[in-house]
């Protein structure tokens, strides 16, 4: 039985904020302040913890950030004036909605409200077609913080069977193209997939991003495989109420070559990609 190596999130984390926060310093000199603008509406616990640790990571890394907290009823006409002010805004150069909103919002319509030039999510229907041509703009922070991480342990990615659990927008089609791009052969499997364990049996890479609980285990992993734990569950009281990915860490880490722990994993990088796509549109601003 061999047991795979942990692919460390918080340590490569901790090096690329170290390279962005330099880039922060040399835009001030510049004369340019890099700026986040984050919008969230309603109480959502999750959602209210996700923001805090998306502007306390701007301040570590010398960005300027901007929290607008609105209740939960609000009319979401006053959240179309907000974007529309920092679309103009030429000091800001990031702007994120958290998701998911109220559901008196349209959230596609939200989304699209952004400049496409300051949506640093990756989620306007502009970047994400840039994205399936092959020539993105802003990618979308988890699939971006995952092909750096796989880059940084240089996991072979050309010709490389990869197998996505999950289809959702924000992870499983990004995701998927940017392997596209690396030349791999991408599956995507979701609810509906016959035979599951018959297509992550074959994955060299595996991403994992369904969002239930230790729903990937150690028999579904091919020896020597990547595996990349994308989900964050909180298992209930009963069970320790700890925090714990899409896959069954236990098993996995028995079987698998390399993979990533939650949490300490991908949580962290989807934070850093956001920093490092804010300082891009930052640095974008002084390209003519
Ligand atoms: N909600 C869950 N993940 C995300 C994300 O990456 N961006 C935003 N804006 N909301 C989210």
């Amino acid at each position: 039985m061999t047991t795979a190596r942990i692919l460390d999130g918080n340590a490569l984390s901790t090096s690329v904020r170290a390279k962005l926060a330099e880039r922060a310093t040399a835009l001030k000199s510049r004369g340019v302040d890099p700026c986040l603008a984050v919008i969230l509406v309603g109480e959502d616990p999750a959602s209210s913890v996700y923001v805090r640790n998306k502007v306390n990571a701007c301040e570590k890394a010398g960005l300027r950030s901007l929290r607008d907290v609105y209740a939960a009823d609000t009319d979401p006409a006053v959240v179309f004036a907000r974007i529309a002010e920092l679309n103009a805004d030429p000091s800001v150069h990031g702007i994120l909605v958290q998701l998911p909103l109220p559901k008196q919002f349209d959230s596609d319509a939200v989304l699209e409200a952004i400049s496409p030039l300051k949506d640093v999510d990756g989620f306007h229907a502009e970047n994400v077609g840039a994205l399936m041509q092959g020539k993105p703009r802003f990618i979308s922070c988890t699939p971006y913080g995952v092909m750096e991480m796989l880059k940084s342990e240089k996991v072979v990615m050309k010709g490389a069977e990869v197998v996505i659990v999950g289809r959702s927008n924000i992870v499983g089609k990004p995701m998927a193209m940017l392997l596209l791009q690396q030349s791999a052969t991408v599956t995507i499997c979701h609810s509906q997939t016959r035979d599951l364990k018959s297509h992550t049996l074959r994955a060299d890479i595996l991403v994992a991003a369904v969002g239930k609980a230790k729903m990937i285990t150690g028999d579904m992993i091919k020896p020597g495989a990547t595996v990349i734990d994308v989900g964050i569950n909180r298992l209930p009281a009963e069970q320790g109420g700890k925090l714990c990915g899409d896959v069954d860490f236990e098993s996995a880490k028995n079987v698998a070559g390399l993979i990533t722990p939650v949490p300490g994993g991908v949580g962290p990088m989807t934070i850093t990609m956001l920093l490092a796509n804010t300082i891009e549109a930052a640095e974008r601003t002084l390209e003519t």
